[in-house]
């Protein structure tokens, strides 16, 4: 290890001023793939290739385990308490297909799994020398080529403004209390504020779309309401814990906090209510339609109507909906509608691009995954902690909507609309929590609720009947009542 830490340092904390990266608590699998790429030119370093190349596997093996294997101290790069930009690292910019950051990389930088390395405490040189690298491809190989082509679209302020803020997170500590984005805390409102309007989409159809102003939250009894909306659509296993029995969060299906076009925007729902839903026979306002993606969606129970998290979570989709027509026809309102694919929805097509395209974030088993530090990271796309079989992800058709405009996460519109299909139904084919409108039996839940080419409850995939081995819906919830809290 000896010819290692005078440059990474002895616990591998790094070298900021030198702009040496931190290797402390980094996977192993990753370090390991980043020596073979130095070794083989895919990542370009002449510091680091003859190094690599003369590391015999033993020795590569003993030097990745044992900084994965350090948990340090907290070592911040920078003074944690200068003010930081953070829009782009936290909420990114969806106007030009950036996510956040944190997205992929964790609430606090802490890095998800093994594929999605930490940046937290990386120094900044070392952070802007990546993101330049892969926008020379100088660095390459990384995995479906997400971040080439988030580098891509970053201009040069973008790369400061991000490698300043994470190189300034501790390891192990969590993102600055503002986090909560300079964009909604009463300052003035980012240069690239959208004043909103109907705005054309541009693109072969030039369709006009409604685009929320992207304002600062006024600070007052009003804009707190709001606030609390948001921070619920982003977290509600924080914010409204009571009511969620899973660990999805309102954003995971409804992209850039409820904004996107493609993933049922809350701009578009709030003018479309009070409606007529044959989901439950009768007119429902807008309070009662966020009450079913919480009993659905999120597998949890509904908030009483009046109750606190209802009220923010419609102050938010109020602000949002400033200025749209009141028109339930709203261009960009709900999911994508799909045409039928050439060949009927395969399973085991759908299994080949879920193992290709998805199984990187949302693990082999559909499980999903939290960051290294808890914060939620990326969903479960079924399995007991996945939506339940009253939500409307159930239908494939939502389902090859969603997946088509929005999968893989960052490549919106990159699959063939037969693998969005397929994929769908594979998704859509597995157990998962049990339909709250269950009535007995699964046949007649089935008639009831889902007799549709739609919904593949109560139907035979591999010798099982769908929705006959469900675990109750709202386990979660059942579980922190019995333990008392
Ligand atoms: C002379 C200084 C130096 C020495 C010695 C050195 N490294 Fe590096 N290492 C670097 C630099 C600089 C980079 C960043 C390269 C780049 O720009 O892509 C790096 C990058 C890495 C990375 C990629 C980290 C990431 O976050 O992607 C790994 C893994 C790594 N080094 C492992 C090692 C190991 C193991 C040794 C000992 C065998 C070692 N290094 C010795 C300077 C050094
Ligand atoms: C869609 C997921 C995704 C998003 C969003 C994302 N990243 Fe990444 N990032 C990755 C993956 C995957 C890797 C690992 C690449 C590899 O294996 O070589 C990575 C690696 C990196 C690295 C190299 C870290 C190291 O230790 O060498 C940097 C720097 C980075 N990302 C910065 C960013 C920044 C800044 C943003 C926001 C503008 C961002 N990423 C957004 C997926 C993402
Ligand atoms: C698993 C994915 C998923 C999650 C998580 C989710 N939703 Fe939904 N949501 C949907 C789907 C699918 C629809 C459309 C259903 C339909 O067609 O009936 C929808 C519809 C809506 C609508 C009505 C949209 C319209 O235009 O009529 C609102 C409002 C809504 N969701 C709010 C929320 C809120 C608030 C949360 C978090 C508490 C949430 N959703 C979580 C999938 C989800
Ligand atoms: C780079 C990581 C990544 C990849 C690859 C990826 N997803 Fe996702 N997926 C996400 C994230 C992150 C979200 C939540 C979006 C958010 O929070 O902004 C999500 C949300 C979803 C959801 C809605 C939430 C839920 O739990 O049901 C579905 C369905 C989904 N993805 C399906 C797919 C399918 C199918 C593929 C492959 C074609 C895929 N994803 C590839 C990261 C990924």
């Amino acid at each position: 290890m000896a010819s290692c830490t005078a440059c990474h340092g002895r616990r591998g904390e790094g070298d900021a001023a030198a702009g040496y990266p931190r290797l402390q608590g980094l996977s192993a699998a990753y370090q390991i793939k980043q020596l073979e790429a130095f070794a083989d030119g895919t990542r370009k370093s002449e510091i680091m290739a003859p190094l690599a190349r003369s590391l015999a596997a033993r020795a590569r093996a003993q030097a990745t385990d044992y900084y994965a294997g350090l948990k340090a101290p907290a070592h911040p790069t920078a003074p944690a308490s200068a003010p930081r930009d953070d829009r782009l690292a936290v909420r990114g910019r969806w106007s030009q297909e950036i996510p956040g950051c944190v997205e992929c990389h964790g609430a606090s930088g802490s890095g998800i799994g093994a594929a999605f390395p930490p940046l937290a405490a990386q120094p900044a040189a070392y952070l802007t020398a990546q993101l330049r690298a892969w926008q020379q491809g100088a660095r390459q190989g990384d995995p479906l080529g997400l971040m080439q082509r988030i580098a891509s679209r970053l201009s040069d302020e973008d790369v400061r403004a991000v490698s300043e803020y994470f190189s300034a997170i501790p390891v192990g500590g969590s993102a600055p209390p503002a986090a909560a984005a300079a964009a909604n805390t009463g300052q003035a409102p980012p240069p690239e504020a959208d004043a909103g309007g109907i705005e054309s989409l541009g693109g072969a159809g030039g369709e006009r779309v409604f685009v929320p102003a992207d304002k600062p939250i006024p600070d007052d009894g009003f804009g707190r309401m709001v606030r609390l909306g948001r921070d619920i659509f982003d977290d509600p296993g924080r914010y409204a814990g009571r009511y969620v029995g899973n660990s999805l969060r309102c954003t995971s299906c409804h992209l850039d906090e409820g904004r996107r076009v493609g993933s049922a925007p809350m701009w578009a729902a709030y003018v479309s209510y009070p409606a007529y839903r044959a989901k439950n026979g009768h007119v429902n306002t807008f309070a009662e339609r966020l009450q079913g993606c919480f009993s659905y969606s999120m597998n949890g129970r509904a908030p009483p109507l009046g109750d606190a998290a209802l009220v923010a979570l419609e102050s938010y989709s109020y602000w949002m909906a400033r200025g749209a027509p009141l028109d339930p026809g709203i261009a960009g309102r709900g999911y994508l509608k799909l045409p039928k694919p050439a060949l009927a929805a395969d399973r085991a097509r759908g299994a080949a691009v879920y193992a290709d395209k998805c199984a990187l974030c949302h693990g082999r088993n559909g499980e999903g995954r939290s960051a290294n530090d808890g914060s939620p990271g990326f969903p479960a796309l079924w399995g007991p902690d996945s939506y339940n079989w009253g939500a409307g992800m159930v239908s494939v058709s939502n389902a090859a909507g969603f997946i088509k405009a929005n999968m893989p996460f960052s490549l919106g519109n990159s699959l063939t609309d037969q693998d969005a299909w397929d994929v769908a139904l594979f998704v859509d084919s597995h157990e998962r929590p049990q339909d709250p409108r269950y009535s007995g039996t699964v046949e007649e839940t089935r008639r009831r609720f889902h007799d549709s080419d739609n919904s593949l409850y109560g139907q035979r995939v591999d010798g099982h009947v769908l929705g006959s081995n469900s675990v109750p819906p709202g386990r979660r919830l059942r579980r922190a009542a019995s333990a008392g809290g």
